[in-house]
């Protein structure tokens, strides 16, 4: 099925200045949305973990199975050459997604964990020294926690933190004041999963690299949510997953300026990431290659180049629009709640709201909640000292894609209501 034909996108001459899309329609584009949830009509809400998929990544994924299935790279004949297109056109609308100088600098791993990963192996490893500092903020995920904590650990270094307000934004006079000569790399989140906070990341990469250092950019959380243009923001690395951008999961991209990967030595050998082996030496592929062993999830990458595709048809300015409408509406409904409390009211925030009731432990919460038919999060969202610092064990966390409405919002208030019958 052709993902345009099928895509219901009001044209753009009817009104420019409103919202062109018709959401009721493009709703149904995924199928998994109209089923029901203990007899309740679903209300996906838990678009911070994972999104749902259109029928056309759904389908494109089907395709390659049906009809193109053949290893990559390796293969002279029809077949593995028609796979091989498929899984490199993905490169180009990956780089044309995050407007990126070269498809060299796309690097295809499992998920923004394993992009971060490898710049800690690849990149930090090597260079840093005892008493050399990594600087990340008091809201990463544990992505962006635990892989520099791996490094520090064997080479000595330290991680330094900066520190958030308590609306949950980032403190940039602390910031300015710890970048500072033992900085080798800033590595923070664009947008946070557990907070919704959007990060003044531009401003922090001006001042990093005001004195040189630059600067990863954990994009998980923002991809879909907002344009991304690398080459505008001058970030150094920049990673997200292809499963919270509706696309499969197994998949995710490490964009780094090239001359970064060039200096950087593979940290997994094995087949397609070399020019020749022999027993006394082997030569690396060159980019992207030399980063990418092994066989790739080639049915993932295409079924993430049809969700690409898929989100650059509904726009950004469209996506933006909408679900800070979500985000309103949802707020506006929950702060009128007696014995509710947002944690995370950032100025500039994405569609995420994470909240504690006086009343419910937020597992107990969410239990409840499934039971009206409304899925969302609870627990520490992978942001422990996130909690921490909130000083709260855990939260609730509503989560909106643009495919949502407010009847989903409606719902969950009710489910609210029925939290608090119970437990209060
Ligand atoms: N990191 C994902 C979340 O925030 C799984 O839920």
């Amino acid at each position: 099925m052709s993902l345009i034909s099928s895509f219901p996108i009001m044209s753009s001459s009817c009104n420019p200045a409103q919202n062109t899309i018709d959401w009721t329609a493009l709703r149904s584009d995924f199928p998994l949305l109209s089923q029901q949830a203990h007899n309740k009509q679903l209300a996906y809400l838990d678009n911070a973990a994972t999104t749902q998929k259109p029928n056309a990544v759904i389908e494109a994924i089907a395709h390659y199975y049906r009809v193109d299935n053949a290893n990559v790279h390796r293969g002279v004949y029809e077949l593995s050459e028609r796979a091989t297109q498929s899984y490199e056109a993905t490169r180009n609308k990956v780089q044309n997604f995050l407007n990126a100088w070269s498809r060299e600098e796309i690097i295809f791993v499992r998920g923004a964990t394993e992009a971060i990963n490898l710049v800690a192996q690849s990149y930090a490893r090597p260079a840093l020294k005892p008493g050399d500092e990594i600087l990340i903020s008091a809201m990463e995920h544990h992505s962006n926690i635990v892989p520099w904590q791996m490094v520090c650990k064997k080479t000595g270094a330290q991680l330094a933190i900066i520190p958030i307000n308590d609306s949950a934004e980032i403190m940039l006079e602390r910031y300015q004041q710890l970048l500072n000569e033992k900085t080798r790399l800033v590595a923070v989140t664009h947008v946070s999963n557990a907070l919704g906070s959007i990060n003044p990341v531009q401003q922090m990469i001006t001042m990093a690299h005001e004195k040189e250092i630059p600067v990863l950019l954990d994009g998980a959380q923002a991809a879909a949510h907002l344009s991304v243009d690398v080459q505008a923001l001058d970030c150094d690395f920049y990673t997200f997953s292809s499963h919270k951008a509706y696309g499969p999961t197994g998949v995710g991209v490490l964009y780094g300026k090239k001359r970064h990967l060039d200096a950087m030595e593979p940290y997994q050998g094995g087949g397609d990431m070399i020019s020749s082996v022999r027993f006394e030496h082997t030569e690396y592929n060159s980019l992207p290659y030399k980063f990418e062993a092994g066989t790739p999830n080639i049915a993932g990458v295409v079924g993430f180049g049809a969700a690409l595709d898929y989100l650059s048809a509904v726009g950004f300015d469209n996506i933006v629009q909408r679900e800070q409408q979500l985000l309103d509406y949802a707020t506006l409904k929950l702060q009128a709640i007696s014995g509710l409390h947002i944690i995370g009211r950032a100025k500039n925030k994405a569609s995420i709201i994470s909240f504690v009731l006086d009343c419910a432990h937020s597992h107990d919460i969410s239990t409840i909640l499934d039971h009206q038919g409304v899925a969302i999060r609870a627990g520490h969202h992978c942001a422990m000292p996130v909690m921490e610092r909130f000083n709260v064990p855990a939260t609730a966390r509503a989560s909106m894609a643009f495919y949502n409405n407010e009847a989903d919002i409606d719902q969950l208030v009710r489910g609210l209501a029925q939290v608090f019958k119970l437990f209060s």
